[in-house]
């Protein structure tokens, strides 16, 4: 095989973007699209001069791909996912991967049964800030993780909430910011920090007319007893992400691109105890941090990166299954939210599954809507000043 053969399934505002990116990469070929709307599909893929379908079993079944990209609404990630491993094509999901952790797990049990690769589209793991802070934590710099914060803010107007009928509904899309705009920042987080034991948080709707949250905050507990802050919402003027992991040994600091590295001359735990002087505090060095300023960055890397481990065996930046962790903490956080109480991670499977069908049945469809794909184009245009979703 030369090239990976992809059908690109749901062709809107993402979708259409990943097929432009699959067309355009060495190691893709664009075969086919999928849409459930059918001028959509038809208008997709005679732009693209490939076969289209309105349902996606049968792209799946046509033998025109070795690999599907999934661009469709969250809800149906994990039935599009698994059906594709079973029938022997690799995946790669948007994010989320799914709405709940055991549609998650679905994903990939189904991708290690039929030994198929499996990736999620967290582009932002490519940024040259992300790269470096993931190196600085493994290097172990850091000393044990004491307390972590990512506030991680990324606004949204009415219009985008009545650009789609799936938007902000707990039957179209299970939940708000949460498991919308958040997870990139969310993905950075557990990637960095790990995954918390336990969350306690408070969700609302605050300035937008949708059913499911745009503002969240929580309280975190870590295995190591280690506490964190956690916060995001669509509803602030001035987005970006915040990041801290305050170690025994050091301090790094992510806000937007700009990362700050800082050392102590002795881990916090020894200098507490051997300082005699009751006003010292142990001696802090900001050490300059350089960033890789030669590497590409965005979903185009995701999708090449992808295609090298189909073809080549590559190492994934981003592997399906590390996509589970925020599908754990966004559950956690909005089953918290709800139902006013601690909730333990690993999150509870049939709790959640059967908390999430309550919240379905809630669901009101959306009497305006505008129905537009369009892309951020934040997100296309670059990396820079785009913090996902
Ligand atoms: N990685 C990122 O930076 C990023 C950015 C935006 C959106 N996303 C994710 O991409 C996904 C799609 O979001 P979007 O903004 O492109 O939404 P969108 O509404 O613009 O597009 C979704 C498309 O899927 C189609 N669709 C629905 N059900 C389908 C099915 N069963 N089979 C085939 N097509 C189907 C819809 O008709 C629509 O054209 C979401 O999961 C979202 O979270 C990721």
């Amino acid at each position: 095989m030369d090239k990976v053969r992809i059908g690109v399934i749901g062709v809107g505002g993402m979708g259409y973007s990943h097929s432009k990116a699959v067309k355009s990469l060495a190691d893709t070929e664009l075969t086919c699209v999928s849409d459930t709307e059918k001028a959509v599909a038809k208008e997709k893929g005679e732009e693209f001069g490939v076969g289209y379908f309105t349902d996606y079993r049968e792209l799946i079944k046509s033998g025109l791909c070795d690999a599907v990209i999934v661009a469709t609404p969250h809800w149906i990630h994990p039935e599009v996912s698994v059906f594709a491993f079973e029938n022997g094509l690799h995946v790669l999901s948007e994010k989320p991967l799914a709405v709940t952790v055991s549609g998650a797990d679905e994903m990939i049990d189904a991708a290690k049964r039929n030994k198929k690769v499996f990736a999620v589209m967290y582009q932002r793991r490519t940024e040259p800030a992300i790269r470096k802070a993931i190196e600085i934590v493994k290097s172990g710099i850091l000393g044990e993780i004491q307390r972590t914060l990512l506030v991680n803010p990324d606004f949204r107007p009415q219009a985008y909430y009545d650009s789609g009928i799936w938007r902000a509904t707990w039957l179209g899309e299970g939940g708000g910011v949460l498991i919308n705009q958040a997870p990139h920042g969310i993905d950075i987080f557990m990637r960095l920090g790990g995954l918390p034991v336990r969350v306690e948080a408070k969700t609302r709707t605050k300035l937008h007319k949708i059913e499911v949250e745009d503002e969240a905050s929580a309280f975190l507990e870590y295995g190591n007893g280690a506490w964190g802050y956690y916060y995001t919402s669509t509803c602030e003027g001035c987005g970006g992400l915040h990041l801290e992991l305050a170690g025994d040994k050091g301090k790094l600091v992510l806000k937007g691109e700009e990362l700050k590295l800082y050392r102590f001359s002795q881990p916090v735990s020894e200098f507490s105890v051997s300082s005699e002087d009751m006003w010292a505090v142990p001696e802090v060095k900001e050490e300059d941090v350089e960033l890789p300023s030669d590497v590409a960055a965005g979903h185009s890397v995701i999708i090449e990166n992808f295609a090298r481990a189909i073809l080549h065996g590559e190492l994934l930046v981003a592997p399906g299954e590390d996509g589970l962790r925020s599908v754990e903490f966004i559950n956690a956080l909005i089953l918290s939210g709800r139902k006013g109480k601690c909730v333990e991670i690993p999150v509870d499977r049939t709790e959640y599954d059967g908390f999430i069908e309550e919240m379905k049945k809630t669901s009101k469809p959306k009497e305006v809507v505008n129905v537009k794909r369009i892309t951020d184009p934040r997100a296309s245009k670059s990396y820079r000043n785009y913090s996902g979703g």
